[in-house]
């Protein structure tokens, strides 16, 4: 029987998401792509086992994650039921859905009507009674903002989640959001935004808004898919996502000159005594709206790595010039 490390909380770190009472580990797990059907069980019950056993208290899901769409969760259910649910008040949960999910007008973007029905297919798979945190997992520019908004309100109230976010909405999208939610009495408390070296949408007004609203950001994809790891330095490595042909939006991603970027930035990585992957993630959480990153580790050998980010999280200004320089 699992038995959780008594040591989880003395190396991880935790930082307070927005106004609010909640701590997030700086390091979470997410579930997009390595938890699904196709990966051998073993594996994702390691990751997410010794996750734990490192502090690692918030794993992040989706409705479609897998493949096949559902099976993340399911996953995620089945490592419930086996090792996690004695430790079920020491984890945030999170789920989300936005994108298509089932056939039909009642299966994507974001109507009542799919959200209340998504998340109640979520807790069946995940084995839960509630998650932590519900998103909308991406701005609907068809249904009015107020009915979205409506069923995130009515999904707290029902007491299926404890707190509610927003993922992929712009800045102003989330400022409306947030104004909405509140004349309802409920706080948006969290923004997933995507945000890497390679990806600083966020520095452009989104985090000002954040800062307003009392919000945090749990940012997802830190590295950029595995570009800010010295994967492919050498070309496309047999086994990666870019392999598989899942590394989304792949051929504007993976040029030459984001690889030589990749390059100058190891050089510093190797003077600061980490990895590359490792200042990557420091770097997100130089900004104190940054609450958390959300690794996408495929494995515990990839996950460790990442995790030893910790040790070292300070930049000093001028290698934060540099990445800017190298960034340009
Ligand atoms: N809200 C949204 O719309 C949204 C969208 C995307 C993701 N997310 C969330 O964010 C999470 C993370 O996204 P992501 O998977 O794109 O994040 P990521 O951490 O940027 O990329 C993960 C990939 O990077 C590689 N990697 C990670 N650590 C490594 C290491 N130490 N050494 C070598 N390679 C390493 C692995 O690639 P290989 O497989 O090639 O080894 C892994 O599959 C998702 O699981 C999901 O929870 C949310």
């Amino acid at each position: 029987m699992y038995q959780a490390d008594n040591t989880r909380y003395e190396r991880m770190k935790y930082r307070r998401c927005g106004r609010s009472g909640l701590l997030f580990p700086v390091i979470s797990l997410g579930f997009w792509q390595n938890f699904g059907g196709i990966n051998e069980f073993e594996t994702c019950r390691e990751t997410v086992t010794k996750a734990f056993d490192n502090g690692i208290t918030h794993f992040d899901l989706a409705n479609n994650y897998g493949p096949p769409y559902g099976s993340g969760e399911e996953t995620f259910g089945r490592i419930m039921e086996k090792d996690l649910r004695p430790y079920r008040d020491e984890m945030l949960i999170s789920s989300k859905a936005g994108y298509d999910m089932w056939p039909g007008p009642y299966g994507n973007w974001g109507s009542k009507k799919y959200l209340t029905a998504s998340l109640d297919q979520s807790l069946k798979r995940m084995k839960l009674d509630y998650v932590d945190i519900f998103y909308h997992h991406r701005p609907d520019p068809e249904t009015p903002l107020e009915e979205t908004m409506d069923a995130l309100a009515q999904i707290v109230r029902q007491g299926k989640a404890l707190y509610v976010g927003v993922s992929n909405y712009s800045a102003e999208e989330t400022k409306k959001a947030s104004a909405i939610l509140k004349g309802m009495g409920i706080h948006l408390l969290v923004h997933q935004p995507s945000y890497s070296m390679f990806d600083r949408w966020v520095e452009d007004g989104l985090y000002d808004v954040l800062k307003e609203e009392g919000m945090g950001a749990v940012c997802f994809s830190p590295l950029a898919q595995g570009l800010l790891t010295k994967k492919y330095f050498n070309g496309i490595t047999a086994g990666s996502r870019a392999a598989r042909g899942t590394f989304h939006r792949q051929n504007t991603l993976i040029t030459e000159e984001n690889i030589g970027k990749a390059k100058k930035l190891n050089e510093l990585a190797e003077e600061r005594g980490q990895a590359l992957s490792q200042m990557a993630l420091a770097w997100i959480l130089s900004r104190d709206e940054s609450v958390s990153v959300i690794s996408g580790a495929r494995n515990w050998e990839q996950l460790k790595e990442n995790i030893g980010f910790i040790e070292k999280m300070e930049f000093t200004g001028d290698e934060l010039e540099r990445i800017d320089e190298i960034l340009k």
